[in-house]
């Protein structure tokens, strides 16, 4: 895969777009109400429910990852719900976040950064909360370079809690990731297509099962534009209740006829490639890993003591024009996340590592 000219970039999403999913965007603007975009909207819905292996609802709203997460909060739980929060690191924490705007007081589990989410933890969460009504996990942790045994997870949440909604933040690990939501069970699974999806930011999905349309039926948070019963409704019309982002939904279609004729295990295949090369290759350079559990879709390396890590990003992307992510929050300056997800390939990844390699031996103290 050649890139033409400007940035690589490595970054945890945005990702780089293939240079046909650029093309579908700059055709002409459909309007939203018309046979062909209708044929559009009904092919992203139906092979997104391929991406995430399931039968269930798939909606799409014009918003970014968060707001499908704001969605799933105000549309599933009441006033006064019980839910409980499994967090990994800092997307974990932005649910605790929303939950807590929308009044709720969830029960939290907090795993240390960088280590998997605990099915013994959450046991022991689900025990004393077992009238929770969802329980609220990530598949990949963004921030620290996680990923967490959702199949586990889910099924420990069905043995202790079986009534609560088990909900996923899949916004950077579908299309990356192995994630089966019908066979383990995930009620409602949430997505951005910024990340493995391999199109613009600005879309996000939400995969909603039967059992959690009840609860959407029954809630009595306030909703209006996230109201998921409105995009429902509009499903079998082809149509979204407000204008889309036309053009994000002509370059998701066109990613996922690559994604489709790629396979989907292929793509967990080759991400999981892409991620032993670079672990490899932090391992030869003597870096060590953050994440105690690796994901699959980006690398978290520590950075050696006395590296500012801020500086070292900013002077890559100056002088190399690669663009690589630090780290978040408390890991700010401590460590790089290198993403090898959605269309990032291998010559961008050594690109990267030629320019981590250059750079460091030049800030190293
Ligand atoms: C795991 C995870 N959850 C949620 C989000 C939030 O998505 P957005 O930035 O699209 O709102 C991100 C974005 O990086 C993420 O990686």
């Amino acid at each position: 895969m050649t890139k033409e000219k400007g940035y690589i970039l490595l970054t945890p999403g945005p990702t780089p777009l293939p240079p046909s999913v650029r093309a579908a965007m700059a055709e002409p603007i459909l309007h939203h109400r018309t046979e062909e975009f209708g044929q559009l909207f009904d092919f992203v819905i139906k092979e997104m429910q391929y991406v995430y292996r399931t039968q269930n609802t798939v909606l799409m709203m014009t918003t970014s990852g968060t707001g499908a997460m704001e969605s799933a909060v105000a549309n599933l739980l009441s006033p006064g719900d019980k839910a409980v929060v499994h967090s990994t690191g800092a997307f974990g924490d932005r649910f605790v976040a929303i939950l807590k705007a929308y009044g709720l007081a969830p029960a939290v589990v907090s795993e240390n950064w960088g280590h998997a989410a605990s099915p013994e933890k959450l046991r022991d969460a689900l025990k004393s909360n077992r009238d929770a009504k969802a329980v609220f996990l990530q598949h990949t942790d963004t921030s620290t370079g996680v990923v967490n045994d959702l199949r586990t997870l889910a099924s420990v949440a069905h043995e202790i809690a079986p009534e609560a909604l088990v909900v996923v933040d899949s916004v950077s690990g579908l299309a990356a990731e192995a994630l089966e939501t019908d066979a383990w069970g995930l009620d409602v699974v949430l997505t951005g297509s910024q990340k493995g999806l391999m199109a613009a930011p600005g879309l996000a999905f939400a995969a909603i099962s039967a059992k959690a349309w009840r609860l959407v039926e029954a809630g009595r948070l306030p909703r209006f534009y996230f109201d998921w019963r409105t995009m429902r409704k509009s499903l079998p019309d082809r149509e979204t209740p407000y204008t889309p982002g036309v053009t994000l939904v002509a370059g998701q279609a066109e990613a996922l006829r690559i994604i489709r004729k790629e396979g989907i295990e292929n793509v967990w295949r080759r991400t999981a490639e892409l991620a032993q090369y670079t672990r490899a290759w932090a391992q030869r350079r003597g870096l060590s890993l953050f994440a105690k559990d690796p994901a699959n879709i980006l690398t978290a390396v520590n950075l050696p003591e006395g590296v500012d890590g801020q500086a070292l990003i900013a002077e890559i992307l100056r002088q190399d024009g690669i663009s690589i992510a630090g780290g978040q929050l408390k890991l700010k300056g401590k460590i790089v996340r290198i993403a090898h997800m959605g269309y990032i390939s291998r010559a961008d990844l050594d690109a990267g590592f030629a320019a981590l390699e250059r750079r460091l031996s030049q800030v190293r103290v």
